[in-house]
Order: structure tokens, then sequence, then C-alpha cells
């Protein structure tokens, strides 16, 4: 099977209980993350959301002014289902469409701003999704990115282990009932980069003044830079 409709059936089938496990299993810390990160994103006409998934950061971003009208682009229409649901209870602007970050459907420099929270870690080729984001921003844009990353601290990177290789692999099974999504995540996120090679990877990209703040002692990390 392609690797992209892996993913995206993937996360077909975990899309009824991704927001729940999501929001519990962090103790809403992600709900944090992803308002820190709004609030580093300068306000913009047009913004695309990459991997949008349920919608969680789009709904964020317009609920505090910083889009006027959001596209969101994922692999999966179950997650976009429920995001669409969401969209349409709170009457938002949103545009979702079904397609790869890795080979967007759009012209060049198409947006005033691009995001992407928990997404880039899917794509099976990492500097493909990061030069797309870079082609259909139009210049002086900022895109702005939320990651898994790896705490520094020898103490809380145990426990992080502990949690992403034995915990959530085995709440996201009896929940999700799936028995193989939550392993992938918990795979995906120790083999991501992170950091200063993420950043990196940004310049390579055609970026910017490429910044990055951890968040929570370095479990997550928000990266902006400039067209
Ligand atoms: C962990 S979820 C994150 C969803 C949302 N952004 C959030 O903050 O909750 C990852 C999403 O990335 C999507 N995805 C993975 N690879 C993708 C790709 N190559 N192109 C578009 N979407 C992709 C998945 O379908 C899934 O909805």
């Amino acid at each position: 099977m392609e690797e992209k409709q892996h993913i995206g059936q993937l996360f077909d089938r975990i899309a009824g209980t991704y927001d729940g496990l999501n929001h519990g299993l962090s103790l809403n810390i992600d709900r944090c993350w992803r308002r820190k990160m709004v609030k580093m994103m300068p306000p913009a006409a047009h913004v695309l959301d990459v991997a949008i998934g349920t919608a969680d950061l789009t709904i964020e971003m317009l609920h505090k002014g910083k889009a006027e009208k959001v596209t969101g682009l994922d692999l999966s229409d179950k997650m976009m289902a429920i995001g669409k649901e969401k969209c349409a209870k709170r009457k938002m602007n949103v545009t979702f469409v079904h397609g790869n970050a890795q080979e967007m459907p759009y012209e060049n420099e198409s947006f005033d701003g691009v995001t992407c929270a928990f997404g880039c870690r899917n794509f099976s080729d990492l500097d493909a999704g990061l030069k797309e984001m870079c082609r259909v921003l139009k210049p002086g844009g900022q895109v702005t990115i939320l990651e898994f990353s790896y705490p520094t601290n020898h103490f809380i990177r145990a426990l992080y282990d502990l949690y992403f290789s034995h915990v959530l692999p085995a709440i996201g099974r009896i929940v999700s009932r799936d028995k193989s999504a939550y392993t992938y995540l918990n795979r995906s996120v120790k083999s991501f980069c992170w950091g200063e090679t993420f950043v990196q990877h940004l310049h390579d990209a055609g970026f910017r003044e490429e910044r990055f703040t951890p968040l929570s002692l370095g479990i997550a990390t928000i990266y902006t830079a400039k067209k």
C-alpha cells in the first residue's frame, strides 16, 4: 500500500477517539501548546493549516483572530469530518481539502501564513513537505510548526520514554481498539528530528529567520520561520 494511503487510513481508524485521547492522555497540555503556538503567529488573511486533522489548531487561530480564513489539508477524511462538524458548530469559515502535504494542490505563493501541528513527523519525506510549505507561502509570510521533541533532562527523558513506549500505546490500544496506531505514534515520535536539526531542514527548504521554542521541558517544540 502506498505510504500516504496508509497514513490516511491509520488516522481514519482512530479519528473517533483522537480528540478525547489527545486531551485526556496529555492532561489537556496539548491545548496549551496550540494556544502558545497561535500566540506566536502574526495575523494573516488566509492561512493554510497543513494536516488539519480534527481542526483544533484552526479553531484556536480563528477564535484568536489570527486568521480571517483557513484552508485545511489532510489525508484523512474521517479526521476532517470531525473537524468540519466542530467548525460548522462555531460558524467558522474553513475549507477542508483532501490532499498530500508533500504534493500540495496549490499555486505558488497562495497563502499569507502556513501552520502544521503534529503533522510533520508523519510525512514520509519531511523535506518535500517543508519545501511545499515554503512554495505555497507568500514572501514575508510565516510558517509556524508544533511538533513533539525530546526532553534534554535525563529524568524527564526517562519518564517520557516510559510514557511513549508503554503507557500511551497501551491506553491508545484499549480506547481506540486499534492495535498498531499508537505503537506507530510512539515510533514516529522517537525517530523524528527536533531542535537545531529540524531548523536545518527548515533552512534547506528555503525558509529564513528560523527559531525554535521548546515547551514543557522539551516534550514539544514550536518552530517559526519566514519566507
Ligand atoms: C496527529 S494528527 C494532528 C492533527 C491536528 N493538526 C492536531 O493538531 O490535532 C496528524 C494529521 O496529519 C495528517 N497527515 C499525515 N501525513 C499527511 C500528509 N502527508 N499530508 C496531509 N496530511 C497528513 C493525518 O491524516 C492526521 O490527520
